[in-house]
């Protein structure tokens, strides 16, 4: 095929490894790039230059895929105008990009499918949130009962109201808060089969929960359909921040709609630690561009607390996770814990719960 003649369309036909190729280079164009040395950043401190082995490198999905194989597809990828050249680097062009985010959210979709399909039928994953949490909602966030109750107590909801929780998992959150407050909640999420188990265990309390399958990155509600939106942990994943809450602000009711949302930053060591102050962070400033005034409570040094609960009930539950075929829940847990706990230790870690509100 002659250059530049790729288009959206051409996903549908696209071999595997060459949407993984596609996906792996999406997520780091969404991470930090270094100018001096070509490297992306990751949040979990990995740096990659984009080459064929930094590429290779991120194809984690347990193949052993050789350097040649992943040239290929590059040459491929290539040919067709999805990718461009520069010395041993490689880049997405426009189309590429489009097509790139398109892979790598379909992936995920898929890989929190399986996760979260996990986490709900996992008795270790079970003790763990009882554990970590106070209570075992199935929470895959940092969000213990403190920050619920916070929530649930500012949010104020009414049985005559509707919310919305963004990214909600397998829902039991969304459940949680509707049984305790009476409100109508609609649980949105892009992994399927995590909406259907939510539809099914649900389905005796249909007259106060809906579960839908949707992108947050192109919501298609009525505007000024709901009273308050959640988000708890999951405005990492959306592609532009800013147009996320413009969107998020359209969907509320202009009287007394409120926005809540849980998020946690990090800085590296070279970043001034300004950038994690609640009016400069990445929601702060979306919330202030989009002109909602809003209050922020710092759970900064609770989820301290979190994070070492994790580390230890990981480690407690780790025979359990391994022989339940989990264990890679418990890595993953583990990892993510010990690397923020470090980052809040020098500083360099924020989780911040923002509250706005529409005219009251
Ligand atoms: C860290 S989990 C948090 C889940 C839940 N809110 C909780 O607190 O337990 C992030 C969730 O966001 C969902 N998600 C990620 N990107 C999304 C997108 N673009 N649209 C809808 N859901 C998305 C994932 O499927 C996952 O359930």
């Amino acid at each position: 095929m002659p250059e530049n003649t790729a288009t959206v369309d051409s996903f549908s036909d696209m071999p595997d490894l060459e949407k993984k190729v596609l996906a792996v280079l999406s997520a780091f164009e969404s991470s930090r790039r270094l100018e001096a040395s070509g490297e992306y950043v990751f949040p979990d401190g990995r740096r990659v230059r984009p080459t064929v082995e930094g590429i290779k490198s991120f194809l984690s999905d347990g193949a052993t895929l050789e350097a040649k194989k992943t040239a290929t597809s590059l040459r491929q990828l290539l040919k067709i105008g999805l990718v461009m050249k520069r010395a041993d680097c490689y880049f997405l062009s426009d189309v590429g990009k489009k097509l790139g985010r398109k892979c790598r959210k379909e992936r995920m979709s898929k890989g929190y499918d399986n996760l979260l399909s996990r986490t709900e039928t996992s008795k270790a994953y079970s003790m763990f949130c009882q554990r970590v949490f106070g209570k075992d909602l199935s929470q895959y966030n940092v969000l213990d009962m403190e920050q619920l109750n916070t929530l649930i107590e500012k949010l104020e909801l009414k049985p005559s109201e509707v919310a919305l929780d963004l990214g909600c998992g397998n829902g039991r959150i969304t459940e949680y808060i509707s049984d305790l407050t009476g409100a109508k909640m609609v649980g949105l999420d892009f992994a399927p089969e995590v909406i259907k188990r939510a539809q099914q265990r649900t389905v005796d309390k249909k007259d106060r929960l809906t579960y839908v399958v949707g992108d947050m990155d192109d919501l298609s509600f009525q505007e000024q359909s709901f009273d308050a939106i959640i988000s708890i942990d999951t405005l990492y994943f959306v592609e532009n921040i800013d147009a996320t809450i413009e969107k998020l602000r359209s969907l509320l009711k202009p009287i007394n709609g409120r926005l809540a949302i849980f998020y946690g930053q990090s800085c590296d060591p070279d970043e001034s630690r300004d950038v994690l102050l609640p009016q400069s962070s990445k929601v702060g400033a979306a919330l202030s561009n989009n002109g909602l005034a809003y209050e922020t409570v710092d759970y900064t040094a609770s989820s301290r607390g979190i994070w070492i609960r994790e580390i230890e009930a990981a480690e407690e539950l780790k025979e359990l996770f391994a022989k339940e075929g989990n264990a890679d829940i418990y890595e993953d847990r583990a990892q993510d814990a010990k690397r923020t706990l470090e980052k809040i230790e020098n500083g360099r870690q924020v989780r911040y719960f923002y509250l706005a509100k529409l005219k009251k």
